[in-house]
């Protein structure tokens, strides 16, 4: 496999992987609902307990097999060729949680696009019901949105077909310091501002009658979606990281890197809120994004520029996930068939172009078409990310842990020996034990 060429190429593109829409739409979202502190408490834990090994355990297998998301299990484990499914099941959830995720970053583009210009702002009365009107407008179109994903299709392949070093390391190098210089500002201006106290009092209030169970299923399941595990994107990308890298601190500054920018999101969304004297609901999900930040953004002065200064951060923090998910598919197909970068980048981004704008229908025109009562897009998210997801996350914890072999995983953790780990025991203690059985309990919670 190609080899990313330095450390800061290895850190800037599994981080880029893991800070995208899951920090700033899923992450505020899921701290309010679940009680403020006492949830950011919770998905510390569960970071530094399972999201911080079962990283490590990704990073073995990926460099350790040095292959494909599917071939590594073969390669590591001959004898047990079978276990391949599981990586055959992580390219298949990747790809559909990138049919629908790539709607979504064209959104961020329209949206990158529509501040620039100034249109978004253009209302005399800027409002929400302005704002949630022109975002079901756009979404209801049938061309735009589909325009915006193919553009965004046709980026990610441009970059795609640079290769590992010249296209996603170059461009995560570029793109992952320009994402925290944003982050940084936007921080300074919403701490300026009155209700910033406030929103962080409500931000890091905890909320103890909101503890259930629940709360740290919510918590964990955030975690492994935050940090992109169990989908093949690590494994894809461990198999670039040089003989050098030590896997268990990577995979902790990594994490620790997503974290700050989920607290800073935290940051930069709970003060705006208060201060503009919001209601809890505006910070569900996609209304936060598309309807509660532009209206934000209204009562500011230099408005248009500070929401193009947000889309822009959005738009990069997708771009980067985006070209992780379909990094997955493409060292799959090139290894697998043994074709050309170029051609696997083709394979992989044509039939994505129906398959997105087919998802993109779904919430638009074809709303009315639905599969147990969920549009396509909502259907493809749902299985991916509930079902798919913690069953694969289930599977390689198991593989990592009961078939792989143990000098494996300490080759792995030492780099053959050169270095010390301190951590091996309990990694390897974690992933066999422990996080199989609870991720289990997060796949079946959500059904009881
Ligand atoms: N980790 C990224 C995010 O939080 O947005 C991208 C991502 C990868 C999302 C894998 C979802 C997923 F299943």
């Amino acid at each position: 496999m190609p080899k990313f060429s330095s450390k800061i190429g290895v850190i800037a593109t599994t981080v880029g992987s893991a800070v995208g829409l899951g920090n700033v739409w899923r992450f505020p979202a899921e701290v309010q609902a679940n009680g403020g502190a006492l949830f950011l408490f919770i998905y510390i834990i569960c970071i530094f307990l399972f999201g911080i090994p079962v990283m490590t355990a990704e990073f073995a297998l990926g460099r350790g097999g040095d292959s494909d998301a599917v071939s590594v299990y073969g390669k590591v484990t001959p004898r047990h060729k079978h276990w391949a499914l599981t990586g055959a099941l992580a390219v298949l959830a990747s790809y559909l949680i990138l049919s629908f995720y790539m709607v979504v970053s064209g959104w961020t583009l329209e949206y990158l696009l529509q501040s620039l210009s100034g249109n978004l702002y253009a209302a005399d009365a800027a409002d929400k019901t302005a704002f949630t009107a022109s975002m079901g407008r756009y979404i209801a179109g049938t061309w735009r949105p589909i325009v915006m994903t193919v553009v965004m299709i046709l980026a990610n392949l441009v970059v795609l077909l640079r290769g590992v070093r010249g296209g996603i390391e170059r461009i995560s190098n570029i793109l992952m310091p320009l994402l925290f210089v944003l982050l940084a500002v936007f921080c300074g201006v919403s701490l300026s501002l009155p209700g910033a106290r406030q929103g962080l009092e409500f931000f890091l209030r905890p909320d103890l009658s909101a503890l259930s169970p629940s709360t740290v299923i919510n918590a964990l399941g955030q975690a492994f979606f935050s940090l992109s595990l169990a989908m093949g994107i690590l494994v894809t990308y461990s198999s670039y990281y040089p003989a050098t890298t030590r896997l268990t601190r990577t995979a902790t500054t990594v994490a620790l890197l997503d974290l700050m920018v989920a607290l800073l999101m935290g940051v930069i969304i709970f003060p705006a809120v208060m201060t503009f004297g919001l209601a809890d609901s505006d910070l569900a999900g996609s209304s936060l994004v598309f309807v509660t930040l532009p209206e934000i953004f209204a009562r500011m002065s230099g408005s248009q520029w500070w929401s193009a200064l947000f889309f822009l951060l959005l738009t990069v923090g997708a771009f980067t996930s985006t070209i992780s998910l379909a990094e997955v598919s493409v060292s799959f197909v090139k290894t697998r068939w043994g074709v050309s970068r170029r051609a696997a980048c083709l394979w992989v981004c044509l039939p994505l172009l129906v398959l997105s704008s087919v998802c993109s229908l779904s919430v638009g025109p074809w709303s009315g078409f639905t599969i147990a009562g969920l549009t396509i897009f909502d259907f493809l998210d749902t299985i991916a990310t509930n079902i798919m997801l913690p069953l694969g996350g289930i599977l390689l914890c198991l593989y990592m842990g009961w078939v792989a072999p143990e000098r494996f995983f300490r080759a792995q953790l030492t780099n053959d020996g050169a270095i010390h780990s301190r951590a091996l025991t309990a990694i390897r203690f974690i992933v066999k034990w422990v996080a199989p059985p609870l991720i289990f309990l997060i796949l079946v919670w959500q059904f009881v």
